[in-house]
């Protein structure tokens, strides 16, 4: 059996002749491509507007900057998540606040928000992490009561669904990735969602300079742009999202009913949402008969890969430098010693499905 990767980007004829044709247009910069692609990925999440930009960290730099986010203020952020939730927030010159996550969806937990909120507070930013929606209803009743900004960052969750409407359109932000290995791709690049139109005027010249007419730039802001051969990629990938999204579904209910070994918990899905499975990933307990690092082992040498998402919470990370005693987030830090992610990307087949799965179930 070939080595299985963790994640493998599913990319066609269709995608080298899109950004061929990009090339040999000579147009390389941000142009129409950029354009279309930005109208179509508005329609796609129901949001008015939708702003490319270079990647997901800009996204939610952009998103907290057009939300005036600044020096002195606070944003509450789940304390497992990728670090870059929480950096955007430091970027800014405004302080990240940790809240703890749901041991079962992984999500941010609203009763957490609520006790976080201080006269600081302006935002709440909320990940639909793995590819699950978080409870965004209550969510927003949190925000709204306390006049909070939410951004949603669904850096893992395009196309996901909660009570049927798709991620990206209910906050006042959503912040998007196509890295390498998201859901759909460009390489590196990001979208910012909004039904906002002062948002999305204000998003546009934070991305570009703060430019407002060629050469006068009316605010601070960055070259944040993103170019036509990503956004031609991200057309043709744009297409091909729901049925990616289903195969990865497809692979997560072969790996539920089939896995089948003690101290291994499979993920849990809430009521009301529809996972796209960025990660799938497994908890593993005091029963299970391996330690994580062995079982990572054990799976290397049978060609089967792995990965850890995320092996320190961030509210532990040295970056925020706080002092953790008693710990403020115990479910986040108690998730990143015993979580794996297992692959589930687009292009498993069968054969390697049943393989993961008769390897793991025959662990002892
Ligand atoms: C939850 C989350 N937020 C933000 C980002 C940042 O996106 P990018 O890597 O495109 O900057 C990522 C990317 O991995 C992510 O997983």
């Amino acid at each position: 059996m070939d080595h299985i990767p963790v994640a493998r980007p599913a990319i066609g004829q269709d995608e080298i002749s899109a950004v061929t044709s990009v090339l040999e247009s000579g147009m390389l910069a941000s142009g129409d491509r950029v354009k279309e692609f930005e109208k179509k990925f508005a329609d796609f999440c129901g949001s008015t507007y939708a702003v490319a930009i270079n990647n997901g960290t800009a996204a939610l730099h952009a998103a907290l900057l057009a939300a005036d986010i600044g020096h002195g203020d606070e944003v509450i952020v789940p304390a497992f998540t990728f670090v870059a939730t929480a950096s955007a927030v430091a970027m800014c010159g405004a302080k990240p606040v940790f809240a703890d996550v749901d041991e079962q969806t992984f999500n941010i937990l609203p009763a957490q928000i609520e006790e976080r909120v201080t006269p600081k507070t302006k935002a709440v930013i909320g990940v639909h992490l793995f590819g699950q929606p978080f409870n965004i209803q209550a969510v927003q009743e949190c925000c709204e009561s306390h006049s909070l900004k939410l951004i949603e960052d669904a850096a893992q969750a395009h196309g996901a669904l909660y009570n049927g409407q798709k991620v990206g359109g209910f906050g006042h932000f959503g912040c998007f990735s196509f890295y390498a290995t998201k859901n759909m791709i460009t390489g590196e690049g990001g979208m910012v969602t909004t039904s906002d139109k002062t948002y999305n005027e204000r998003l546009r010249l934070i991305i570009n300079h703060g430019q407002s007419e060629k050469y006068l730039h009316t605010r601070l802001g960055y070259n944040y742009r993103m170019t036509d051969i990503n956004a031609a990629l991200g057309i043709v990938q744009l297409k091909k999202l729901e049925k990616f999204n289903l195969r990865r579904r497809k692979n997560a209910e072969f790996y539920n009913a089939n896995l089948s070994v003690q101290g291994l918990i499979i993920p849990t899905t809430a009521a009301g949402v529809s996972h796209v499975y960025h990660q799938y990933v497994v908890r593993l307990t005091e029963e299970f008969p391996l330690s994580r690092a062995s079982f990572i082992d054990y799976l290397k040498a049978k060609g089967i890969g792995s990965a850890i998402h995320y092996p320190i919470p961030l509210h532990r990370q040295p970056l925020f430098g706080l002092d953790n005693n008693p710990d403020p987030c115990p479910v986040s830090t108690r998730l990143a010693g015993s979580v794996m992610s297992l692959p589930v990307h687009p292009l498993l087949d069968q054969k390697e499905l049943t393989y993961i799965c008769d390897t793991i179930n025959r662990v002892k």
